[in-house]
């Protein structure tokens, strides 16, 4: 028995931790075994690895960079979700290796294929069932931003936020069976509407 696996997508401060909070509570209702996690993060390496990339003063080489988010997914992969699909659970992800080919790809350093090839390496071709990309233009995510502390990569300037943006758009498109590409700035109910409709098929078959 396979459980399913639905992985949240989009810039920094778009809404994904709001619609994924969302959807759980709603699957929990209905008497799913969900588990919600996210990268970087989600295991004790994991939560190493977010420190390392996201609060230290020392640049870390693009490679490095692509290295350890893909070791964070790895172990992740190996140790939480694997395990919850296998038991037949409901994996709701904040973030998975499109946020690697966006944000690693974009700083115009590596091979956007390549990250993505280290990703499914790192994985063993583990791939969502659905991926929820929450849509934002750079400047209506840097609104939302204000007030909140900036960590390095959210202080980075619009311009690559914009790539990030047009980058996660691209990825959608190349494989529109798996993305379901949300406009984020819809109000928050509407938005978690949208999100059950698509979830509801994938996880009927797994309270049967
Ligand atoms: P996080 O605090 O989770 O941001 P958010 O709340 O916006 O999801 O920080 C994650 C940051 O890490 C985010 O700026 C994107 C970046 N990131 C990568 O660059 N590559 C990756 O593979 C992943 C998973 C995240």
């Amino acid at each position: 028995m396979t459980g399913a696996f639905v992985t949240f997508e989009g810039g920094d401060a778009v809404g994904k931790s709001t619609q994924a909070a969302a959807l759980q509570a709603w699957l929990q209702q209905q008497g799913h075994d969900v588990v919600r996690t996210r990268e970087p993060g989600g295991t004790p390496l994991g939560e190493a690895v977010r420190e390392l990339v996201l609060h230290r003063e020392w640049a870390v080489a693009p490679r490095a960079e692509a290295l350890l988010y893909a070791a964070d997914r790895a172990q992740h992969v190996a140790t939480v979700v694997r395990p919850a699909l296998a038991r037949g659970a409901v994996v709701i992800q904040d973030r998975y290796l499109d946020s690697s080919v966006a944000y690693q790809g974009s700083g115009r350093v590596l091979d956007p294929s390549e990250v993505r090839r280290l990703s499914l390496w790192a994985t063993e071709d583990l791939l969502p069932d659905l991926t929820v990309l929450l849509d934002l233009p750079a400047e209506a995510a840097r609104a939302r931003r204000t007030g909140r502390g900036y960590d390095r990569l959210e202080a980075e300037e619009d311009a690559f936020h914009e790539r990030v943006r047009l980058s996660f758009l691209r990825l959608a498109d190349a494989e529109p069976d798996r993305f379901l590409v949300l406009d984020g700035a819809q109000p928050t109910d509407v938005l978690s509407g949208l999100v059950r409709d698509a979830v509801a098929p994938l996880v009927a078959p797994l309270l049967s």
